[in-house]
């Protein structure tokens, strides 16, 4: 199948193939590239309110000049805030200095006291729940909300009493860590994947990886755009790169159509060399059931 250049969302709601991530994206640099991004053809930013850059993510999209509703904004609730989903909605929707969010994600499934510890007495389900009544009670500041770092176990126990299924799963997803159990799971269940970290996040050795490197020199595009496009060439799929570099930021919109069997040789990395960029562990709830971190 050709790249896409969007999705649709089980809400109905066009999703843009490749939004500009912003993890890791300093302050006082974050601000210039979802200006610059936004003004060279992106219509999709994704942050987090744990990313503590959400005020300059919105004085880029003020700066850009761009509509509002020309976009997608995607951000995330923090972990540390699972216990007041409303209160931190509006302090994301404050700092963004927009009115709605095209989507909003649950961060983690591992909610987390004010300094960092795994805050145990609460169950993350109990604030999903509170954000499908935030959702259902708000359309017109929430068009969809979603999940992020959920496995298929997580998921199962999301399913089998959610009101409304989760829009996206967003995700680590580069040929080192390729997820297909979750990607099935979600795909057979209507949700969007968005990966994130395509490239394999800072210093990645993806990029010099040899099959990566020879699929680049045939289409005469850079290793980013093979990790890219990978993820627009599969059915259901949206990726994130991040970058505060203009010219990568352009560059990495660039995006190429695959064959069959260069997907499969992109999958065949993992085979010899898996790794992530962000190990679930950190949140203090173990593997939170993804089967390459028990
Ligand atoms: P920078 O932001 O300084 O430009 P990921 O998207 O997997 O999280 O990877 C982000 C990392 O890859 C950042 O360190 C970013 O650097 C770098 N990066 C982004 N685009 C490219 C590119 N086209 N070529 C090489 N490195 C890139």
């Amino acid at each position: 199948m050709p790249a896409t250049t969007s999705v649709i969302l089980n809400t109905g709601a066009v999703m843009p193939t490749v939004g500009l991530g912003t993890w890791k994206s300093k302050p006082g640099q974050v601000e210039h590239a979802v200006e610059f991004a936004l003004k060279n053809g992106y219509k999709h930013i994704d942050t987090a309110a744990g990313y503590q850059n959400e005020t300059e993510v919105g004085q880029g999209i003020k700066a850009s000049g761009l509509p509002r509703d020309q976009m997608f904004l995607t951000t995330k609730l923090d972990n540390s805030d699972q216990r007041h989903p409303a209160n931190a909605l509006e302090a994301s929707l404050k700092k963004l200095d927009t009115t709605y969010l095209d989507l909003w994600l649950m961060h983690w499934p591992a909610p987390m006291t004010k300094d960092g510890q795994a805050d145990k007495e609460h169950d993350w389900l109990d604030t999903w729940k509170t954000m499908e009544d935030l959702y259902l009670a708000h359309p017109e500041k929430l068009k969809a909300i979603g999940v992020s770092n959920f496995s298929v176990e997580y998921l199962e126990r999301l399913l089998k009493v959610a009101r409304v299924v989760p829009a996206v799963n967003q995700i680590e997803l580069h040929p080192s860590c390729p997820q297909d159990d979750v990607v099935e799971y979600c795909q057979n269940k209507g949700i969007v994947m968005t990966a994130y970290s395509p490239l394999g996040s800072d210093n990645s050795p993806l990029l010099k990886n040899e099959t990566v490197t020879k699929i680049a020199a045939k289409y005469d595009v850079q290793p980013a755009n093979v990790l890219i496009s990978l993820h627009a060439n599969k059915p259901m799929h949206t990726v994130l790169p991040k970058s505060v570099t203009n010219e990568r930021i352009l560059n990495n919109a660039k995006i190429i159509d695959l064959t069959p069997e260069e997907i499969g040789e992109l999958h065949d990395i993992d085979k010899t060399h898996h790794f992530r960029a962000c190990h679930p562990s950190w949140t203090g709830f173990g593997s939170l059931g993804f089967p390459d971190c028990k």
